[in-house]
């Protein structure tokens, strides 16, 4: 693992404030406390948890149920999730959160709305009416594709209600994209919206979904909520507007008593092969994982304003912008927009503005404002912060002192969550009233999760070596198939070491002395682009579905700003113009097929891959020449040497 050295080099340590660790969620003697209970008896540790945090409407009869690779949670009990995060804080000791905010909300043209507890309620029940009018039943999957409005989230909320799996499709996706999820998740009915607001512009949302259903398609009902005014195609008696369906239905729905193990949704995510995975999670253990660790990560209290600025159409959207949050009682902020209209500013002025006190981000946004400028956040009042978090991938140490300095005037902890879609919520991060954090690392697990790193036989390494992240324990949050694939599910996740039931994250990292995790990124085909995952072999499939196309190979090499930049090795089929004009025509094709984000940033003309004698393309030697290192390593099997000459320019 080549990175090892530089980031061992890394010796600053930061602790908790006084102040800060003294009014903690979990201080650190509670830490250290759970941290023993935990690690002689993860489920109990688990149970615990659950019991303090999740109300259920019957309990459990057996904690844990693990038949490797497959684990149900909390077996035998029933809940809510809906309830959960709505209905309780409007009885009892927390009756007093009727009219606290639940969301606030600002629309990239700075339009404003504020949506308490006891409207998310009636606006819940009344959605979850409509999707019943509709025709969903409790186990029906419900497509959502949607902008960042408070929409959205009522939607999720809905189908928890009446134990309808969610499917969100990220607004970002094409509407080819939108139609194998539809398809793979056999969803009846999609909501979406007219539009929504980017970069001070409208987007159409309604149109792609029109193209996504139509031919051959399952859906029957598609809701449109009126975001834009924009105009939208209609068809009679498919389509509706929300208003339509919202003014007709009825506040009251009581929320379904639902299975532990009942499907609460599917996301879809990249793999290492061309068709995504549909990644399920379900009731009990799904919330149990998210409301515990957004309480003792986030350190959340009554006073604070959280901001997470992922959209909901990602896992982290899910479990720390909606779910967490909420099951928690708390004031979540949701932003349409890009961080960067109307000025470069938006974030602290929105900061500023609503007195956030805790902000969770990426490390491609920080690295993106490093870069724009200290005087923007200087220019604003961010002394209402007072916890920072990051997520999605790797954060370099500079960027993670600029965030420290710049955005958290010092006084801040940063939590550096690391957490996949499949994890459900974070695995391993600082608890920031208790654990001394080091730039760059995730520091340790959760208690109750036992991760490890272990080598190629399944045997831990010693710190400081590199290796496989791995978790040998179950946790409530995770994954609990691929919808439709178990043999996938196995395959990806639980195959790789022979011992049953040890789950391969698809990352590498490593410990240093003192035990603490250095995430060192990705180590199978798969892309992490502004902490968006994006397999090198679904843009592979969507450059060759392309007529010009004989050929393709995909790879990351490193970027400033996005971590990883989508190189494309493309070989053209005979008599096609190589020219700057078919790099563009290639790049608007993957959008078009996949989205914007999986758009290779560099295009590169090849008339052949290098590959082995038993055909396999030779990534690691793309991944050297895309970055523009010398090509290291054994290049002895390459089947055509005079392939990487040209690939490196030398006959141009
Ligand atoms: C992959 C998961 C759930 C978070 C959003 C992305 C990378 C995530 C970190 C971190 C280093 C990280 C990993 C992981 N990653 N968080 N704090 N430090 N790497 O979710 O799309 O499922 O991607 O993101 O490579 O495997 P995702």
């Amino acid at each position: 693992m080549p990175d090892i050295e530089s980031l061992l080099s890394e010796k600053r340590v930061f602790k908790p404030g006084k102040d800060f660790a003294r009014a903690a969620n979990w201080s650190k003697k509670d830490v250290a406390a759970l941290r023993k209970d935990a690690a002689k008896n993860p489920t109990r540790f688990w149970a615990k948890m659950a019991k303090e945090n999740v109300s259920f409407f019957s309990p459990w009869k057996k904690v844990l149920d693990w038949k490797p690779p497959f684990a149900k949670w909390f077996v035998g009990s029933k809940l809510n999730v809906s309830y959960n995060c709505i209905d309780r804080h409007l009885e009892g000791k927390n009756a007093w959160r009727r009219n606290k905010a639940a969301i606030i909300w600002e629309g990239e043209p700075g339009d404003k709305r504020v949506i308490t507890y006891g409207e998310l309620h009636r606006e819940v029940c009344k959605f979850a009416n409509a999707l019943k009018a509709l025709g969903v039943k409790k186990g029906d999957r419900v497509c959502l594709y949607m902008p960042m409005v408070p929409e959205l989230a009522i939607a999720m909320l809905a189908c928890t209600r009446i134990g309808a799996p969610h499917s969100i499709v990220f607004g970002g996706f094409s509407a080819d994209a939108l139609r194998d999820r539809i398809a793979d998740a056999g969803a009846h009915v999609v909501i979406t919206a007219d539009g929504g607001y980017r970069r001070g512009a409208p987007f159409a949302l309604k149109e792609a979904v029109d193209a996504a259903v139509s031919g051959d398609s399952p859906v029957e009902s598609v809701v449109v909520v009126k975001r834009t005014g924009q105009d939208v195609t209609w068809k009679a008696g498919r389509d509706h507007w929300w208003h339509d369906l919202m003014a007709e239905a009825s506040t009251k729905c009581p929320p379904a008593k639902l299975d532990a193990e009942h499907p609460l949704f599917i996301l879809y995510t990249s793999g290492t092969t061309g068709k995504p995975k549909g990644i399920l999670h379900t009731t009990a253990g799904y919330l149990t994982h998210v409301t515990t660790t957004f309480k003792a990560i986030f350190d959340i209290k009554d006073s604070d304003t959280y901001w997470c600025t992922a959209d909901i159409g990602w896992i982290t959207g899910h479990s720390y912008v909606i779910y967490g949050p909420l099951a928690n009682g708390a004031t979540t902020l949701m932003y349409e927009g890009v961080p960067t209209h109307p000025g470069p500013d938006r974030w602290w002025d929105v900061i500023e503005r609503h007195r956030v006190s805790i902000f969770y981000t990426a490390p491609t946004a920080i690295r993106t404002f490093i870069r724009l400028g200290d005087e923007h956040p200087k220019s604003h009042d961010l002394s209402s912060l007072r916890l920072l978090g990051t997520v999605g991938e790797p954060i370099n140490p500079e960027a993670w002192m600029w965030y420290h300095k710049v955005i958290g005037g010092k006084r801040c902890p940063i939590v550096d969550t690391w957490w996949q879609t499949e994890t459900g919520g974070i695995m391993i991060s600082p608890l920031p009233g208790a654990v001394d954090t080091k730039p760059g690392s995730g520091t340790l697990p959760f208690p109750g999760v036992d991760a490890a790193i272990l080598d190629d036989d399944g045997n831990e390494v010693k710190p400081p070596d590199g290796g496989f992240l791995a978790v040998r324990q179950p946790w409530p949050g995770m994954l609990r198939g691929i919808w439709g694939d178990k043999e996938r599910f196995r395959e990806v996740y639980w195959s790789k070491w022979k011992r049953k039931g040890t789950y391969f994250a698809g990352d590498g990292a490593h410990r240093d002395k003192g035990g603490y995790f250095w995430i060192m990124g990705r180590v199978d085909d798969v892309m992490n682009v502004s902490g968006h995952r994006i397999g090198t072999m679904e843009v592979e499939s969507a450059l060759v579905s392309h007529p010009d196309v004989a050929e393709s190979a995909v790879v990351g090499r490193e970027d400033e700003i996005t971590g990883t930049a989508v190189v494309a090795f493309v070989t053209p089929k005979a008599n096609v113009l190589a020219d700057d004009g078919l790099a563009k025509r290639l790049r608007d094709h993957v959008a078009k097929e996949i989205g914007a984000i999986a758009k290779p940033k560099d295009v590169r003309f090849t008339p052949a891959l290098p590959k082995t004698r038993s055909g396999k393309i030779m990534r690691r030697l793309l991944r050297d020449i895309a970055s523009g290192k010398e090509t290291a390593g054994d290049t002895s099997t390459l089947e055509d040497f005079s392939v990487l000459a040209k690939l490196r320019g030398d006959e141009d």
